[in-house]
């Protein structure tokens, strides 16, 4: 009989030890779980922090590109003049403004016809500042073409000399550049240059304006100031990279808003 009980006992004992052994491996899982969705959660939350972040930066972004547009408008163009897709954006018409009115420019070359073109020869005018020389060019007939009659519709077409000049081989280049370059600048010292072509947008065209700075390194005034657009892209962030260590006499100004723009400034 004791044995009975005692092997009825033994029989409890092994059950609830049993028990006891699946109920702490069962808490223990559980912790894991917890933990593991506790830092899904909190990989979440930095995740959701960031998508915000991003958000917020993106409408605001938007408001100020429609607070530019409407200050750009006011420069009261004829016809209408876009800005962004393959032309300047708003940040950029901004950042454009603010120099001009600073600097004056006397001698102004621009690499890429377009909107921009027809904004700073409008905003020059205005202002009572015309420059000696505005060179608009392009490698693409077309484009001029079209920039002309922009410009003839807005007129400022007698303010501006636009200039052809098909892309060649470039010596210690690997992509072609503008033709007719050092022809065009003669005895001209530029103060002012827009560089926003070769379009450099392609898969491995992306340094395709590295060029610029080398060519017309003689033809700069002693207080110039070189604006390179699309400053935001890879190919343009190598081709600063290679600027500055190759004319570490340029101060060097990055605004990342929009495209983005990297000003290039001489005598600083
Ligand atoms: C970035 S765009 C120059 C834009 C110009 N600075 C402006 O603000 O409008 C560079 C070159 O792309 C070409 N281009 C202009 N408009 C274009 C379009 N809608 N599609 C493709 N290429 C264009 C022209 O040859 C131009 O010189």
């Amino acid at each position: 009989m004791n044995i009975l009980i005692f092997l009825i006992a033994f029989a409890i004992f092994i059950y609830l030890l049993t028990l006891a052994l699946r109920l702490k491996t069962w808490v223990r899982s559980m912790r894991h779980d917890i933990y593991n969705i506790r830092d899904e959660l909190s990989t979440f939350k930095r995740s959701n922090e960031k998508a915000n972040a991003k958000i917020l930066t993106a409408a605001s972004n938007i408001a100020a590109e429609s607070v530019n547009a409407s200050c750009i408008n006011s420069l009261g163009f004829e016809f209408p003049v876009f800005m962004g897709g393959p032309s300047i954006d708003t940040h950029h018409a901004r950042n454009l403004l603010f120099l001009l009115q600073e600097r004056k420019p006397q001698a102004i070359l621009e690499l890429g016809s377009g909107s921009s073109t027809i904004i700073i020869a409008r905003a020059l005018q205005l202002m009572g500042a015309s420059p000696n020389r505005h060179i608009s060019v392009d490698h693409e007939e077309r484009f001029l073409n079209n920039t002309k009659e922009l410009a003839r519709l807005n007129s400022v077409d007698e303010l501006i000399q636009f200039e052809y000049c098909p892309l060649q081989p470039e010596d210690g280049f690997p992509h072609p550049w503008y033709s007719r370059i050092p022809a065009l600048a003669g005895s001209l010292k530029f103060d002012f240059v827009l560089i926003d072509g070769p379009p450099a947008y392609e898969d491995g065209l992306g340094r395709t304006r590295e060029p610029a700075l080398t060519v017309l390194r003689p033809y700069l005034a002693d207080n110039a100031v070189i604006i390179l657009d699309d400053a935001n892209r890879v190919g343009e962030q190598n081709v600063v990279k290679a600027w500055q260590e190759k004319y570490p006499e340029f101060s060097l100004y990055h605004a990342t808003e929009g495209k983005g723009v990297a000003i290039f400034t001489l005598g600083a």
